[in-house]
């Protein structure tokens, strides 16, 4: 295992029994949710790894709980981002870090989309940029990871069941971990 490895698996062992706020599930819940989707999907391994790790910027973040509820915009999608693309590809960084644009996206361009949203998403929507603009549209949908950020967003929104049951804490690590090891 490498160094890089150990402190992404770590933090999640450590941190991921946070509570999300808001949604009423713990980020290991969200991340081991939105990673089952990926797989069942039968998405690549890094797009499946970028699912489970796509708000790892809330796990490195210093903020209590979501910042949104106090009106604090965290940035979670480019601390996490960044913090990826040091030790993985972009296939797994990309989609991390255009999440939040991907849901701006949906949000301008799909009406229905916004039934979907949890409203601590609804919350943050706001503080960060809220509806896109033509151009910005553009601009998103010319990115090359534009499909894969728009499909795990789908996910994100979908992961956040708390009536679904976890496998036990050590599995979840496990599978994290494995995934991880395939993506390095
Ligand atoms: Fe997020
Ligand atoms: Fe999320």
């Amino acid at each position: 295992m490498t160094t890089s490895m150990l402190s992404i698996v770590e933090l999640y062992r450590e941190k991921g029994h946070l509570h999300y706020d808001g949604e009423g599930v713990s980020q290991l819940a969200h991340a081991w949710q939105c990673g089952q989707l990926a797989k069942n999907q039968k998405a690549s391994p890094k797009l499946q790894l970028a699912a489970w790790l796509h708000d790892i910027g809330h796990l490195l973040s210093k903020k209590e709980g979501t910042p949104t509820s106090y009106g604090h915009d965290d940035h979670h999608e480019r601390l996490g981002g960044n913090y990826l693309a040091q030790v993985f590809s972009q296939e797994v960084a990309q989609p991390v870090l255009m999440h939040v644009l991907a849901k701006r996206y949906l949000i301008t361009t799909n009406p229905e989309y916004h039934k979907s949203l949890s409203p601590d998403s609804i919350r943050s929507l706001i503080l960060q940029g809220g509806e896109m603009t033509v151009e910005e549209c553009e601009k998103f949908l010319s990115h090359s990871f534009a499909s894969d950020a728009v499909l795990l967003r789908r996910w994100d929104e979908l992961a956040k069941n708390s009536e679904l049951v976890m496998p036990n804490k050590d599995e979840v690590i496990t599978e994290l971990s494995n995934i991880v090891e395939i993506c390095l």
